[in-house]
C-alpha cells in the first residue's frame, strides 16, 4: 500500500459541560495521539485537530445546575480541557471550539451548501412546545415517566433508571423541565437529511471494500444500523443555543443546526484556523483523494462519524474517512463509569494527584499513559483497576524498562568509565548476534501495528525488547566480567560489547517508546546527550547510534513505583466520590464556636493528600556549628539516606536519638540552612511545657512506609 500525501487526524470534540475522564482519554486521545506521534517521527504530513464541542442541550442544562450562563460554562470547561489535554501530553496540532465565529460560518455555510444542491428535504411536525417558556422544548427538557420501568426519571431522549432510549412521544405525562408544566404539541418545520437515499452508497462502503480493514465491532453497529432501516434525520432544532440557521433560508428564523450536525463539522473550522496560524492551504487536507482522514471516538459515536458525517463529506464532495477505529469502554474498579454516579477517574483527578504533586510530574503522565494503553479497549471493553496500574507500573515499566536502562547507565559509569565503550565484534556469539536481530527487526513490526491501529500490541512489542535487553545482560553479567579483568584478557572487551549493544538498544528503545510515552523518550535524551533528531523513526533499527567516547549523563529516575498505600487511598477517593474541582475556591475559615482544636483554616482533603508522610529511622546526627537549635539528621527512608536539619537541638543529645524511627514530610522542597541542605522536615508534638517529641508509629516499621 502506498504512502499518503498527507494525513489528517481527528479526536472526538468532547463537549464542554463537564470535565472528562480516563474513559474517554483511553478511547479517543491517547491512541489518536500514538498514531500522530508515530507518524511525525515518520516525517509525514499530518495535521491532528480537535476542539470543544460547545452546542447541544447539553450545554444549557449544565449552565442551570451550575446557576450560571452558557457562555460561562463554555468558556470554563473549554480552559479546563485545553489544559488537562495538554498536561497529559496529547499534542494535538489545535485545540479549537465550535463557539468560534470562524465554526459558526463554516456549519452555516455547510448547511447552505446541501441546502442549495437540493440534498435536504424539509418536513412538518407536531413537537412539545411549552406556553410558559414560549419555546419549543428539546428532548432533555421534557421529563416523564418511563412507558418500560415506570420510572419518573426518564427523559425525552433516555430514561435515567433504565438507561432505554426514549422518544418524547413514549413518555408518560410529559411535562416541561424549564416551567413544570405540560407542554403542548405545535407544528414546526425542520430540515432533514434523508439517510434512506444513501443507503447503496453506505452498504458499498462500509460492508464492501473498504470496510473490510475495520474494526468488526465498528462494521457490525453500521450493520445493524443499515439493516434496522435508514431513515430521514431532522438536522435542525428549535433552540437559542448553536449555529443559527443563515438568514437566507426561508423559515430558518429561531432554528439552529443540530449538535450532531455541527459538531464534526468542528473538524473542518479546526482545519482552516490551524492553517490560517500557519500560513497554510486547508482545501487538501478535505478534499484530494491522497489525504488519509482518521477519526478516532469512542463506540456511542460511531453512528455519527460512519454514517452520518460521511454522508454530509460525500454530498459535499469533501473525503471520506480512510478508518474509524473506534475503542468499546473502558469501565472502572468492576463497574461502568458514569458521571452521574460519580464513579469515574476524571483526567484532572489524576493530575492532580499524580501529575502536579510530583517534580517533572512527566513520569506519572507516561504511567497512565502506559497503562492506558496495555488495556485499552480496542476490541471489547476492558477495565482500570488501581491494583491493574500498579501492576503494570511496577512490574513492567520499573522492573523491565526502567530497569534496564538504569542498569545499563549505571554499570557503563562504573566500568566503562562513563562512556560509550567501543566494539569489538571478534567477540559476539550468539547471544550477541541474536540481540542485534532484534534491534534491526522490531522498528518494522512496531510500524506495522501502529499502523494497523493495534496500538496495545505495538507497546508490548516495545516492552519485549527491553525484556530481551535484560535477558542479554543476565546472561554476560558484565559485574561478573569486571572480576575477572586479571585474569581473562577479554574480560573488559566483553563487558564494552555488552554495555555497547545495551546502550544501542537504550537509544533504539528511546525512538520505539516515544510516540507512547514521550516524556520518558525526553528523559533518555537528555540522559544521552542527543537532540531530538535522533527520535526520527528512520533512525530506529540502526546500531550506530551513540559514537563510541561520547560521554553520557548521569541516569535519571525514569518511573516511580506506585505503592499500595496510593492505591488504598485511590480507591477510597472512588468510593467516597472525592473528585479535585476545577479551582480550588478559598477554604472558609472555621466559625469560632468550632474554634477550639484548630486555628487555621479548615483544608480540603486534597489539600491533605499533597503531603507525603513517612516513616524513617534517624541513623546519624550532628550539632551544626554556630546553631543552638539545630541538628544535622541523617535519617533513612526506602533505601535512600536524606539530610535534614531539624530545630530540635535543645531538646535532644545527637547520641540519644540515633535509631530512633520518626515521621518526615518528605515532598518538602529542599531549604538551605546554615549552608546545609535539608530534604524535609522531621514531625515533632509540643506538650504543653513546650517539650518537643517525635512522633512515631506504636511499633517500628519498615523505614520508608507510607503514612497517610
Ligand atoms: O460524544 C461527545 O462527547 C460529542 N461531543 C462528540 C462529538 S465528535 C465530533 F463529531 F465532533
Ligand atoms: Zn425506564
Amino acid at each position: 500500500m502506498s504512502t499518503p500525501k498527507r494525513y489528517l487526524v481527528t479526536s472526538a470534540l468532547p463537549y464542554a459541560n463537564g470535565l472528562k475522564h480516563i474513559g474517554h482519554l483511553a478511547g479517543a486521545y491517547i491512541p489518536a495521539d500514538i498514531y500522530v506521534r508515530y507518524l511525525r517521527a515518520q516525517k509525514r504530513d499530518v495535521v491532528f485537530v480537535c476542539g470543544s464541542d460547545e452546542h447541544g442541550t447539553a450545554i444549557p442544562i449544565q449552565a442551570k445546575k451550575e446557576g450560571s450562563t452558557p457562555q460561562q460554562i463554555i468558556d470554563k470547561y473549554h480552559q479546563a480541557l485545553k489544559e488537562d489535554f495538554e498536561a497529559l501530553s496529547v499534542s494535538f496540532d489545535i485545540y479549537h471550539r465550535t463557539s468560534e465565529p470562524l465554526h459558526h460560518q463554516t456549519a452555516a455555510e455547510f448547511f447552505t451548501h446541501l441546502h442549495e444542491k437540493g440534498a435536504l428535504q424539509t418536513q412538518e411536525s407536531e413537537q412539545y412546545y411549552d406556553e410558559a417558556s414560549k419555546t419549543f422544548l428539546a428532548d432533555r427538557y421534557i421529563k416523564g415517566t418511563c412507558p418500560h420501568c415506570k420510572s419518573d426519571r426518564a427523559y425525552g431522549d433516555q430514561c435515567e433508571t433504565c438507561g432505554r432510549t426514549l422518544s418524547p412521544d413514549e413518555l408518560i405525562n410529559p411535562l416541561s423541565t424549564l416551567s413544570g408544566e405540560t407542554p403542548q404539541k405545535k407544528k414546526t418545520t425542520h430540515w432533514y437529511l434523508p439517510l434512506n437515499e444513501h443507503e447503496a452508497f453506505l452498504r458499498e462502503w462500509i460492508l464492501g471494500e473498504h470496510g473490510k480493514d475495520w474494526r468488526p465491532t465498528v462494521v457490525g453497529q453500521c450493520k445493524s444500523w443499515i439493516e434496522g432501516g435508514l431513515q430521514p434525520r431532522a438536522v435542525t432544532r428549535d433552540l437559542d443555543w448553536g449555529v443559527k440557521l443563515p438568514d437566507a433560508i426561508p423559515g430558518g428564523a429561531g432554528k439552529v443546526l443540530y449538535v450532531w450536525f455541527d459538531a464534526p463539522i468542528g473538524y473542518i473550522s479546526a482545519t482552516k484556523q490551524w492553517a490560517l496560524d500557519h500560513g497554510k492551504d486547508w482545501t487538501p487536507y478535505w478534499k484530494d483523494k491522497e489525504t488519509k482522514l482518521v477519526h478516532f471516538i469512542g463506540k456511542d459515536n460511531i453512528v455519527f462519524h460512519c454514517i452520518i458525517f460521511p454522508v454530509m463529506l460525500k454530498l459535499h464532495g469533501y473525503i471520506l474517512p480512510d478508518q474509524v477505529p473506534a475503542n468499546e469502554f473502558l469501565n472502572l474498579e468492576g463497574d461502568k463509569m458514569s458521571t452521574s454516579r460519580n464513579w469515574k477517574l476524571d483526567m484532572r483527578d489524576y493530575i492532580h494527584d499524580f501529575v502536579k504533586a510530583e517534580n517533572g510530574g512527566g513520569q506519572c503522565v507516561d504511567m497512565l499513559r502506559y497503562y492506558l494503553t496495555q488495556i485499552a479497549p480496542e476490541t471489547k471493553d476492558s477495565e482500570f483497576t488501581w491494583k491493574g496500574y500498579q501492576d503494570a507500573v511496577n512490574s513492567e515499566l520499573v522492573a523491565i524498562f526502567g530497569n534496564f536502562v538504569n542498569r545499563t547507565w549505571v554499570l557503563m559509569h562504573k566500568l566503562c568509565n562513563g562512556k560509550v565503550p567501543h566494539l569489538h565484534p571478534a567477540l559476539f556469539d550468539e547471544n550477541e548476534n541474536a540481540l542485534i536481530q532484534e534491534i534491526q527487526g522490531a522498528p518494522a513490526r512496531i510500524s506495522e501495528l501502529i499502523e494497523q491501529y493495534k496500538f496495545r500490541e505495538a507497546l508490548f512489542e516495545v516492552i519485549d525488547l527491553a525484556r530481551k535487553g535484560n535477558q542479554y545482560m543476565q546472561k554476560r553479567e558484565p559485574w561478573m566480567l569486571a572480576k575477572k579483568t586479571d585474569t581473562d584478557p577479554t574480560a573488559q572487551q566483553q563487558i564494552d560489547n555488552c554495555l555497547h549493544l545495551c546502550l544501542q538498544l537504550t537509544a533504539n528503545l528511546t525512538i520505539l517508546i516515544n510516540p507512547f510515552l514521550p516524556n520518558t523518550a525526553l528523559t533518555l535524551l537528555h540522559m544521552m546527550k542527543v537532540v531530538d533528531r535522533m527520535l526520527d523513526w528512520e533512525n530506529a533499527g540502526s546500531l550506530k547510534l551513540l559514537n563510541a567516547g561520547y560521554p553520557l549523563r548521569a541516569p535519571q529516575l525514569l518511573f516511580r513505583k506506585i505503592e499500595d498505600a496510593e492505591v488504598t487511598l485511590q480507591i477510597e477517593k472512588l468510593q467516597k466520590g472525592m473528585t479535585n474541582p476545577i479551582a480550588t475556591p478559598a477554604s472558609p475559615a472555621l466559625p469560632e464556636k468550632n474554634n477550639t482544636a484548630t486555628n487555621k483554616p479548615v483544608i480540603q482533603y486534597e489539600d491533605f493528600a499533597k503531603l507525603e508522610l513517612r516513616s524513617g529511622i534517624i541513623r546519624k546526627a550532628e550539632k551544626v556549628e554556630k546553631a543552638d537549635k539545630l541538628l544535622k539528621l541523617e535519617v533513612e527512608l526506602q533505601g535512600e539516606i536524606r539530610t535534614i536539619v531539624s530545630g530540635i537541638a535543645e531538646h535532644y543529645q545527637p547520641s540519644d536519638i540515633i535509631d530512633k524511627q520518626v515521621t518526615v514530610v518528605c515532598n518538602l522542597a529542599p531549604r538551605k540552612m546554615r549552608g546545609i541542605e535539608s530534604n524535609g522536615m522531621i514531625l515533632m508534638a509540643t506538650d504543653r511545657n513546650g517539650k518537643l517529641h517525635f512522633v512515631h508509629p506504636e511499633h517500628p516499621i519498615e523505614p520508608g512506609s507510607l503514612i497517610s
